[in-house]
């Protein structure tokens, strides 16, 4: 019991001090390296994991370490539950048996041409200028458009649920403001799902509103559809653009990269995995000690809230040799981007297709892109990537770049 009974030690990571998005990546290495398993004093405690092995093993055990009591560190405050988020099994499955033929590749193939538009028309207006910024004259509007597309919403007003989804995600940690910001999409996606109910279905979000469930399953209740339908909404937003204006970076700012893709378009998928596992746009996710366990000789203890650093996973050195190089080459890259185990992201087919299908835009038709300006990084509780990219490339009319 010695080990057990050993003072761990502390690491003061405060993950809603603004200042920690200028250097996070050098932070979060260097807690992996000092305190693998750190306790940072911070809203009340909570424990941070960050060596690899412990990440996917904690992700993988909703018994000690559940979601039931909120995914982010710290809690959002929000009263409703995200779905299937904040749901262990045997309920959680029931949702993830329901989303998932959605968001395969293959059933994914329908919506390519639809999606490149998206892309096409995002781009579109800036190709006279020959200047851009990528992140919000650019990438803003293509997730929300694409998820919107695939559940049948493509009439509302995307400035509005991308306003409604930032406002909510940047209330965290501030339970009056979220409740309330959550509330106003709440309200919004409520009069969508209540318009389908009952109604054949013409769209995705019809059909699983319609969703017939085995008789002997207890019901989906309203507040678990909302919860639903709110989370598809909001998860692809801030992160996919992330990725887009990360990738992008990248692309430009690596020697050589541009080039080796250009003329080898088999690397384009370890070149997203890359920039993925190097800027995770999510780099931590939020657990609850459900019963008595410990990590490296170290207790925890029920109630007590764990973040899951996938952040600082990433860069492991014990996962990933020369982990802070930009390699396409990886043997393995099993990063944990998108989670692990059983609330790994139901979405990460869609957001890497969204990726693809804007790195073949790029590399097609503004093939000199290069920086014009400084890269402006930020971040949130649990959210990190570029709030402005300065871009320049030849200008062009929007109707010569043709179609794809
Ligand atoms: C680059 C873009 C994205 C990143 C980095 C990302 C990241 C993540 C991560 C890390 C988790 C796991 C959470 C955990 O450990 O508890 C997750 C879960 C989830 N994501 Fe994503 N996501 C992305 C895009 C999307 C998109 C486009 C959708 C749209 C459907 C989506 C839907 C979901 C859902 C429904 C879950 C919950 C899964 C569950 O609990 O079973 N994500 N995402």
């Amino acid at each position: 019991m010695t080990e057990l009974d050993e003072r761990p030690e502390t690491f003061p990571l405060d993950n809603t001090d603004p200042a920690l998005f200028t250097h996070l990546f050098d932070t979060l290495n260097q807690m992996r390296d000092q305190c693998p398993v750190a306790w940072s004093p911070s809203f009340g405690g909570f424990w941070a994991l960050s060596k690899y092995d412990d990440v996917v093993k904690a992700a993988g055990d909703w018994q000690h370490f559940t979601t039931t009591q909120g995914i982010m560190v710290p809690p959002t405050g929000a009263s409703m539950k995200v779905i299937p988020a904040e749901l262990d099994p045997p309920r959680h499955t029931k949702f993830r048996k329901l989303l998932l033929p959605y968001f395969t590749e293959r059933a994914l193939q329908r919506w390519v041409p639809g999606i490149e538009k998206i892309i096409d028309d995002a781009f579109a207006p800036v190709l006279p200028a020959g200047r851009a910024d990528l992140v919000t004259d650019v990438a803003h509007p293509v997730p929300v458009l694409a998820i919107s597309l695939i559940l049948g919403m493509l009439d509302a007003d995307w400035r509005r649920i991308r306003e409604l989804a930032a406002n909510f995600l940047a209330a965290t940690g501030k339970p009056e403001l979220a409740r309330q910001r959550a509330r106003e999409l709440e309200a919004y996606l409520e009069e969508q799902i209540t318009r389908r109910r009952g109604a054949p279905a013409t769209d995705v979000l019809g059909e699983l509103v319609n969703a017939e469930l085995p008789a002997d399953e207890e019901p989906i209740t309203a507040a678990e559809f909302l919860g639903m339908v709110q989370l598809m909404v909001v998860a692809g937003h801030e992160t996919t653009v992330n990725g887009m204006a990360t990738m992008t970076y990248r692309l430009i700012s690596e020697p050589g990269l541009k080039e080796r893709l250009l003329a080898d378009r088999s690397l384009t998928d370890a070149m997203i995995d890359e920039t993925l596992r190097l800027h995770p746009p999510v780099w931590n996710m939020g657990r609850t000690i459900a019963t008595d366990t410990e990590v490296r000789g170290t207790a925890m203890c029920p109630g007590e809230k764990v973040m899951l650093v996938y952040g600082a996973a990433n860069r492991d050195p014990d996962r990933f040799p020369d982990p802070e190089r930009f390699d396409i080459g990886r043997a393995s890259n099993q990063h944990l981007t998108f989670g692990s185990g059983r609330h790994r992201c139901v979405g990460e087919p869609l957001a890497k297709l969204e990726l693809r299908l804007t790195l073949d835009y790029v590399l097609d038709k503004i093939p000199d892109v290069e920086l014009d300006g400084e890269p402006v990084w930020g971040g949130g509780t649990n959210q990190h990537g570029l709030r402005s990219l300065p871009v320049r490339f030849t200008p062009r009319a929007a109707a010569d770049a043709g179609e794809r």
